[in-house]
């Protein structure tokens, strides 16, 4: 055990998160985008989050451009600071799940090891591994923000595709491919997954 959680004792929840499944009527899991910059991460699982919340279910986004302004603003774009930023909101999902949400992550999270380790802390069924599929040429045609055409003028260090690694998953769970299917296929595949395995209704 390391140093850091020696002499801590884990405090049990009197309301436990099947309480909290209970009381919503369905289960909370971590629905875990990762791709490549512009391949649609953001915008599937906000549109994933509108239906379910629609359906008055208890849902939450965590977006990586948000979350690097506030509870991350201390993170750049390194290898050690994209782990750092990946293991938090691992921690930060585990939180949603245990209070009884379906939490959306939209973060590029590039490298295996580290989405391994997220997965890790949750328990099966839980971590949904939803790998947004889009090759690099599509998403430097779309550039979005711009941020190809900056990466390629070498003025953003460390940019993913460009000058700092992608490592696909082996085994998502599910597969969208944005440059192939609409945001509305997508997110049916999407919403079909979580009636499958019963975390929904
Ligand atoms: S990571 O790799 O998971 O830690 O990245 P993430 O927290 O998802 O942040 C990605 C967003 O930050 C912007 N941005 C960059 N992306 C990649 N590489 C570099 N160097 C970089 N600098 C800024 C960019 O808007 C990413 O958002 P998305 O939505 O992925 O386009």
């Amino acid at each position: 055990m390391s140093k850091s959680v020696d002499n801590l004792v884990w405090h049990e929840a009197t309301i436990t998160k099947a309480d909290r499944q209970a009381k919503n009527n369905h289960k909370s899991c971590l629905l875990w985008f990762t791709g490549l910059s512009g391949s649609g991460k953001s915008t599937l699982a906000n549109a994933l989050d509108q239906v379910l919340y629609n359906n008055h279910l208890n849902s939450y986004v965590l977006d990586g451009d948000n979350i690097r302004q506030g509870l991350n603003q201390d993170l750049g774009f390194t290898d050690a600071d994209r782990v750092e930023n990946i293991r938090r909101i691992g921690e930060v999902s585990k939180l949603f799940v245990d209070a009884g949400t379906i939490v959306s992550t939209a973060f590029i999270s590039p490298f295996e090891n580290d989405r391994q380790r997220v997965r890790e802390r949750f328990a099966e069924n839980e971590f949904i591994e939803v790998y947004v599929k889009c090759d690099l040429e599509e998403c430097e045609k779309r550039d979005v923000k711009g941020l190809y055409k900056k990466a390629r003028a070498g003025e953003i260090p460390y940019f993913t595709g460009i000058s700092s690694p992608y490592e696909a998953p082996s085994q998502p769970e599910i597969i969208v491919d944005t440059a192939n299917e609409t945001i509305e296929q997508s997110v049916e595949k999407l919403v079909n997954y979580l009636k499958g395995k019963q975390i929904v209704r």
